[in-house]
């Protein structure tokens, strides 16, 4: 169990598979796993969060894409694109293979960090995606992100965040940060007012909280959204 090496990791500031490189076989295994956590709370999430005016939606970091099918299927009028790594669209072209919706469902490979994000939104769903970086990093893919949205476009973002300034509450978030610093090389639990400040910086404007039903979404039910002003 990792979290007996937590002293060997705080001591040498690296996750504890630094010295491994990551595999397709891993990335397919993790991504069919995020598949099965998130399929029932997908469709729960989708029926919560209108988008009938929404067209594109750019699931990045999307992994399965079980979030963008569950959308698709909530929003006929919608064509959704997921971004992520080839291995894991491997897994995602082969749920979307087998959904009635899925040939509204586009693939983009790439590394968000280093690479343009193609095309144009009217949304982007950032899910589970914030707490794999740092503070300078996210703000980095905000930036991208505004450009990648249309304007007035949304980005909606569903991680599990501290809230409140000192980052005690609640305990869940803290224990995921634990996770964070054994397994990523710079992940972390941020409190909602920091990613509302890399919002605003990123040039993203109008925060708000959106509740999710009690026991629906990832985490403790909210989610944050944020768009790109309509004359930016
Ligand atoms: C924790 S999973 C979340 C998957 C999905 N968004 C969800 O909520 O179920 C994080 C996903 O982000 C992807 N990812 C992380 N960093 C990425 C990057 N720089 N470029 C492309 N994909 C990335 C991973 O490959 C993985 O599929």
């Amino acid at each position: 169990m990792e979290w007996s090496r937590l002293t060997e990791v705080v001591a040498s500031g690296l996750p504890v598979d630094n010295q491994e490189p990551e595999t397709p076989e891993y990335r397919r295994s993790f991504t069919w796993a995020m598949h099965h956590r998130s399929q029932e709370l997908a469709q729960q999430v989708a029926k919560q969060v209108s988008m009938k005016s929404a067209r594109l939606f750019l699931d990045l970091g999307g992994g399965p894409g079980t979030y963008a099918l569950a959308f698709l299927k909530a929003n006929p009028q919608l064509q959704a694109t997921v971004m992520d790594r080839p291995a894991a669209l491997e897994v995602a072209q082969a749920l979307a293979k087998r959904d009635s919706v899925g040939s509204r469902l586009s693939l983009q490979a790439g590394n968000f960090i280093n690479d343009k994000i193609a095309g144009i939104y009217d949304i982007v769903w950032y899910s589970n995606v914030l707490h794999i970086y740092s503070p300078s990093e996210n703000l980095k893919v905000f930036r991208k992100i505004r450009r990648a949205l249309k304007p007035g476009g949304r980005l909606i973002i569903q991680d599990t965040f501290l809230e409140d300034p000192q980052g005690l509450r609640p305990l869940e978030a803290n224990l995921f940060a634990v996770t964070m610093l054994l397994y990523t090389d710079t992940g972390n639990t941020y409190p909602f007012q920091d990613v509302r400040k890399w919002l605003h910086k990123a040039g993203l404007s109008r925060t708000r909280l959106i509740r999710l039903k009690k026991g629906t979404g990832d985490w403790e039910g909210q989610l944050l959204e944020a768009r790109r002003p309509v004359s930016s």
